[in-house]
């Protein structure tokens, strides 16, 4: 049988619109995880609500590679943005993405407070062979990340650009934060799953692509959180870039 592909979003909005592209589809629950088996097009995919943040991401990234075995993994959802030129309703290709959870601090003695801006990002490490390899970021899978290009001009609510995604169990809203992260990480775009999947598919040499439509923005001077609209048309574009991929 044929391998799907499997696209993920963490919530509802993130996902009707590949069910309903779908239209008929089989749902398995694996602990409190879901997957909708079916077919867009004559395409076998499995559509995963991952839940929201980076563990559900993790173990749901696992339970889905090991069920259903598939031959590529789009992460897709909503983003808050972090480079100013980005606006809401536009789209990030994410061909890296880097855990900006994932930092260490240099000690301060008692009384001499905190130092966010000075906080050091570190490295994930991944054991390959038996070896120890570190990875500042995870990468998109290029033939993946080509046929979300070579779709671009049917997204139609803002533009698509490529872009680095940062992730983490944070929702940061303090301006300075979002530009030190934009300025020091190059991250284009924040959320809250995308490089704990890259990570589970790193593991298990499965090509991966992040795909994430702005929901809302500090930087941008848009005054608009819509994370239902964002999720929707992001979803619509996954349905594109699913048809692409086999084409
Ligand atoms: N910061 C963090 N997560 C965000 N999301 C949308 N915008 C942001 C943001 N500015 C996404 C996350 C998560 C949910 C809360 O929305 O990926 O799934």
């Amino acid at each position: 049988t044929e391998q799907p592909i499997a696209v993920q979003g963490a919530m509802d909005i993130e996902i009707s619109a590949l069910l309903k592209e779908m239209k008929n589809y089989k749902e398995e629950q694996i602990g409190n995880y879901s997957f909708y088996i079916g077919k867009i097009d004559k395409i076998p995919v499995v559509v995963s609500r991952t839940e929201i943040g980076m563990v559900n991401a993790a173990a749901s990234t696992t339970l889905l590679i090991e069920k259903y075995h598939p031959k590529v993994i789009i992460n897709q959802g909503t983003a808050g943005g972090h480079d100013p030129n980005i606006h809401v309703f536009d789209t990030v290709i994410g061909t890296e993405v880097m855990n900006i959870g994932s930092m260490r601090s240099e000690h301060l003695d008692d009384g001499e407070g905190m130092k966010p801006e000075t906080w050091k990002s570190m490295e994930t490490t991944m054991r390959e062979n038996g070896e120890k390899v570190e990875y500042k970021s995870f990468k998109s899978d290029p033939k993946l990340i080509k046929a979300a290009l070579s779709v671009a001009d049917k997204y139609s609510h803002g533009k698509v650009v490529e872009g680095k995604v940062g992730s983490a169990d944070f929702w940061n809203r303090e301006v300075d934060r979002i530009q030190w992260f934009h300025e020091n990480a190059g991250t284009s775009v924040e959320e809250m799953e995308a490089a704990a999947v890259a990570q589970v598919a790193k593991a298990f040499n499965i090509p991966y692509l992040s795909i994430r439509t702005v929901s809302n923005s500090e930087v941008s001077g848009d005054k608009i959180e819509d994370l239902e609209t964002a999720g929707q048309y992001g979803a619509e574009y996954a349905v594109e870039i699913v048809k692409a991929i086999e084409k």
